[in-house]
């Protein structure tokens, strides 16, 4: 679609290949390596080890790429170099992880998902793009469309959950969003269908763990949304660092080359993932980092993420004639017509104007779209007595829990451009309401870490010597709103767990709050399905407000006051107990579905809990009622046919409801 006429698709291709006749295989192999930036660009140009490489590198034009480098004057400085003092002058592409919002933050991607609303979801990609595009960024990583049943993966966080179908939607929603419909424009960037493939289905939900699926469910359940993802126009691929049915992806030939590139005609390229060509070594699949370049290039990987093995090991690898030049040939040609698509070739400073930085990032119209997609995303999962929504005036509420005020925690765990405190807590959001007296109290942190890129968010605290001090505020209180969940970084990359409870001592608060006032609403905060039953048994009100991004507390202040009535429906099952991962809604049949006759044994289910999900795929209360009737199926044609019901809202409150159709 961005290919606006079939001239410009011609013009791109006689340009890429009278470009391609002028470079040298070294300089093929450049466009085929891609450096981190993550160094301080406006300081003193680094020296020694791998950052003087770099700049070595970049200037001899073995650099096609960069990936965390943004900021108007940084870019334009790496950018410069490319131009200015490569022998052919070929800009960089400059990739980031773009995945719900720049610095003005989306929901996490999950969350989105909840809303159903496709155009909501591409309005936030068209932002996020817009933003980050403002930043010198052109390409995203995003959107991941890794279909996943198993919420002890951390990275749950970051797709659309169990459904191809649903998770197909939204890849093309996302897609549309980030490019646009005019690559060339500075407002959008070049989106990356990733992992490819199976990474959502690691045994046992630990990272970057083996994958062995079968036919069925690669065809059936990962496949579509990459599928979706082309037919939406996307223009990269990320492979995944998962080995899948015995071969590591990265070196995987039937996926890059058999699948993606011949039989779905992907014509685009593949970026491997960080470091996923080296690993392939550890996986036990290459003998070294070379014998690794050799199979990734002849699996079809194009770009190589921070392995260092394209640029150091591939041209002897041609020579030697272990890898045919025409895999050089090609994936250049790709990279290059990604780049040209982009305009970089016109312009390679047209996403780089301090101007438009200063005006673009942080203005209102991103944060009135991030509030809106946070409304939409939250979903109420229980409401007894209608003790939702709170009345405006008169009442007395003690709000508690770490997380309400934690302004860091809902910007989720792919932050980007974000900086720390920058999200409306809960408590501010709460506050805006005035008609009611409103009192805060933390109870007890979740966990003692913070940052990203440590282990500590694992040790949860122990420290119970807040709770008197909850538990009296709690006590005179009409209403206890009680925000509980996980830390910003307990879910995402690296954050697998095998308990799905609450974090911390945060259970031990809850219950020990309820002892005092049961008239209690749970708001939570966290990045995968959770466990909740003794929460469904005993907790009148249940609101799940995942990681809400910049505007988090204000959306979730408009739902608890009614001024927005919750429509998300769950995009994930949200099991009884973890023994049942993978749970999902779309399962086979076995032999032996159904109880037979009261008290019989051998059929297929567990001893101690139900088959059913705690809260399944699809559910998601409101503060109305509906009513569905008259369903009505109209065959069309052989291929098509046309179903309609009545739907009416039958209670007090204006709402907004999803209809679902399973077949
Ligand atoms: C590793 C992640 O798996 C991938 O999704 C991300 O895009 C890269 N790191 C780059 O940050």
């Amino acid at each position: 679609e961005f290919s606006s006429s079939i001239t410009s698709v011609v013009d791109v291709e006689q340009k890429v290949e009278a470009l391609l006749k002028q470079m040298t295989l070294e300089e093929k192999i450049g466009q085929m390596n891609q450096y981190s930036g993550f160094w301080d660009l406006t300081g003193p140009a680094p020296t020694g080890g791998n950052a003087a490489k770099k700049y070595e590198h970049l200037r001899k034009g073995y650099v096609g790429s960069m990936l965390n480098l943004r900021g108007v004057e940084n870019v334009r400085k790496i950018q410069k170099i490319a131009i200015e003092e490569t022998r052919l002058g070929i800009p960089l592409i400059i990739g980031f992880d773009v995945i719900h919002g720049y610095e003005t933050l989306s929901p996490i991607p999950l969350a989105e998902s909840a809303s159903w609303d496709l155009e909501a979801i591409k309005k936030s990609a068209e932002v996020a793009a817009e933003e980050a595009a403002a930043a010198g960024i052109n390409w995203t990583f995003a959107p991941m469309v890794d279909i996943s049943r198993d919420a002890r993966w951390g990275r749950v966080m970051e797709g659309a959950g169990e459904d191809p179908y649903l998770g197909s939607k939204i890849a093309i929603a996302r897609v549309q969003g980030f490019q646009g419909s005019d690559l060339s424009q500075h407002t959008t960037l070049a989106a990356c269908a990733k992992h490819f493939a199976g990474y959502g289905f690691s045994e046992s939900g630990r990272e970057y763990n083996t994958v062995d699926v079968g036919t069925s469910t690669l065809n059936n359940i990962i496949f579509p949304p990459f599928q979706a993802s082309i037919d939406a126009g996307v223009r990269t691929f990320m492979n995944s660092f998962n080995e899948l049915n015995g071969i590591p992806a990265t070196g995987n030939r039937y996926l890059q080359r058999d699948i993606l590139k011949n039989k779905w005609k992907f014509d685009g390229f593949v970026v491997s993932d960080w470091g996923s060509i080296e690993e392939m070594t550890a996986h036990g699949h290459a003998k070294d980092n070379k014998h690794a370049a050799e199979i990734a290039a002849n699996a079809g990987s194009d770009m190589d993420m921070e392995s260092y093995a394209y640029v150091n090991e591939l041209a002897a690898l041609v020579r030697e004639g272990n890898v045919n030049e025409a895999y050089i040939d090609d994936a250049a040609r790709r990279i290059l017509r990604v780049k040209f698509e982009l305009g970089l070739f016109e312009d390679p400073y047209k996403y780089c104007d301090e101007q438009r930085e200063k005006e673009i990032i942080g203005q209102q119209a991103f944060h009135d779209a991030s509030l809106d997609m946070a409304k939409k995303s939250i979903v109420l999962l229980k409401n007894k007595n209608q003790l939702l929504p709170l009345k405006k005036q008169g009442q007395k509420i003690a709000l508690i829990g770490a997380l309400a005020s934690d302004k860091t925690s809902p910007l989720g765990n792919w932050r980007i451009a974000a900086k720390d405190n920058t999200a409306v807590s809960v408590l501010e959001g709460m506050q805006a309401y005035t008609g009611n007296q409103l009192t805060y109290a933390k109870g007890a942190d979740v966990s003692l870490g913070k940052t990203q890129f440590t282990e500590e968010l694992k040790i949860n605290t122990t420290d119970r010597s807040e709770f008197p001090k909850a538990l009296a505020v709690a006590k005179t209180a009409d209403v206890v709103v009680m925000v509980l969940g996980e830390v910003g970084y307990q879910s995402g990359e690296g954050r697998s767990r095998t308990e799905l409870g609450l974090p911390g001592v945060q259970q031990d608060l809850l219950e020990a709050i309820y002892e005092v006032n049961k008239n209690i609403v749970l708001v939570l905060n966290n990045g995968r399905p959770l466990v909740l039953n003794w929460h469904n048994e005993h907790i009148p009100a249940i609101v799940e407000a995942w990681q809400l991004g910049t505007q988090s507390g204000n959306a979730i202040a408009q739902v608890l006051y009614g001024d927005y009535n919750p429509s998300g429906k769950l995009p994930m099952s949200f099991p009884r107990a973890v023994g049942q991962i993978p749970i999902y809604y779309n399962y086979k049949n076995t032999g032996r579905p159904t109880l037979p006759a009261p008290g019989r044994v051998f059929w297929s289910h567990y001893q101690d809990v139900e088959n059913t999900p705690l809260y399944s795929f699809g559910y998601g209360l409101s503060y109305t009622s509906f009513e569905y009737t008259n369903l009505q199926a109209e065959v069309l044609s052989d291929k098509e046919v046309s179903v309609s019901v009545m739907l009416k809202n039958t209670g007090k409150f204006t709402g907004k409801e999803v209809v679902q159709l399973y077949i």
